[in-house]
């Protein structure tokens, strides 16, 4: 039988919403639900990569054949990202990673005391910004594909994202559309290189989505795709 197209690449797939702890029982966290990024980490598995999963808060139960490593927080994200950055050669950063975390984290419940409470928050670390940056002083790998989650603008805002966190490819989709983005069964999607848009995936399983996006990075890792 013919070798499997992802046979040796090292995949490396984020999944799922961060959790923000505010105190030992109240955090702040999305709707991501796990299921782009377990989609993904499937279809590469099925394809003969060696996937590793690193997802925060998911509905969803572990992929059988796949490595996965608990991160709730970005900060634990980030982490467990960057540490394995050296051994992989695909990212997939399907998580939907909190851009803000408490500046204080209780050990303790909080009581209610006042009337008003004011919560303050600090910038967690920008993951995608980071793999970026690390790419560039480490030869270029790995091959980076982001995520956006866009509600307005899709393309300006996509396209923004692509080039400040330096990735290799973007995949947005407008959270706004029914049968898109958090939670559903289905998403809707398009993909953008440094030449602009390269496919525009229609309404599909996450599952499908995810084989048009191994598909496209492929080509594109073979260096048959413009972009
Ligand atoms: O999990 P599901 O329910 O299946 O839903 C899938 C999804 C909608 C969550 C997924 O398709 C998706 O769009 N994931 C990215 C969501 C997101 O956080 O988008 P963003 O536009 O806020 O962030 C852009 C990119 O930067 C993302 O790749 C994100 O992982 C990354 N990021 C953001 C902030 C941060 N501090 N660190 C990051 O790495």
């Amino acid at each position: 039988t013919a070798p499997k197209p992802l046979a040796g690449q090292r995949v490396l797939v984020t999944a799922g919403g961060t959790v923000e702890r505010i105190d030992p029982v109240r955090y702040i966290t999305n709707d991501s639900s796990g299921k782009m990024g377990f989609a993904i980490a499937e279809a590469a598995r099925d394809r003969g990569a060696e996937v590793t999963l690193v997802c925060g808060r998911t509905e969803t139960t572990a992929p059988n054949g796949i490595r996965v490593v608990k991160a709730e927080s970005a900060a634990e994200m980030h982490e467990a990202v960057m540490e394995r950055l050296a051994a992989t050669d695909i990212v997939f950063k399907a998580a939907a990673v909190a851009d803000y975390r408490p500046l204080h984290r209780a050990t303790q419940k909080m009581k209610k005391t006042t009337d008003q409470l004011s919560l303050e928050l600090v910038r967690n670390p920008d993951i995608l910004q980071a793999i970026g940056e690390w790419k560039e002083t480490n030869g270029g790998k790995p091959f980076v594909v982001g995520f956006a989650a866009e509600t307005t603008d899709v393309e300006k805002h996509a396209l923004d994202k692509l080039n400040r966190k330096k990735c290799d490819l973007i995949v947005a989709n407008n959270v706004a559309e029914a049968g898109a983005g958090f939670g559903s069964e289905t998403n809707i999607v398009s993909v953008y290189g440094q030449g602009g848009l390269v496919e525009h995936v229609p309404q599909m399983t996450k599952r499908a989505v995810a084989e048009r996006l191994l598909d496209i990075v492929q080509a594109d890792v073979k260096g048959t795709v413009k972009r």
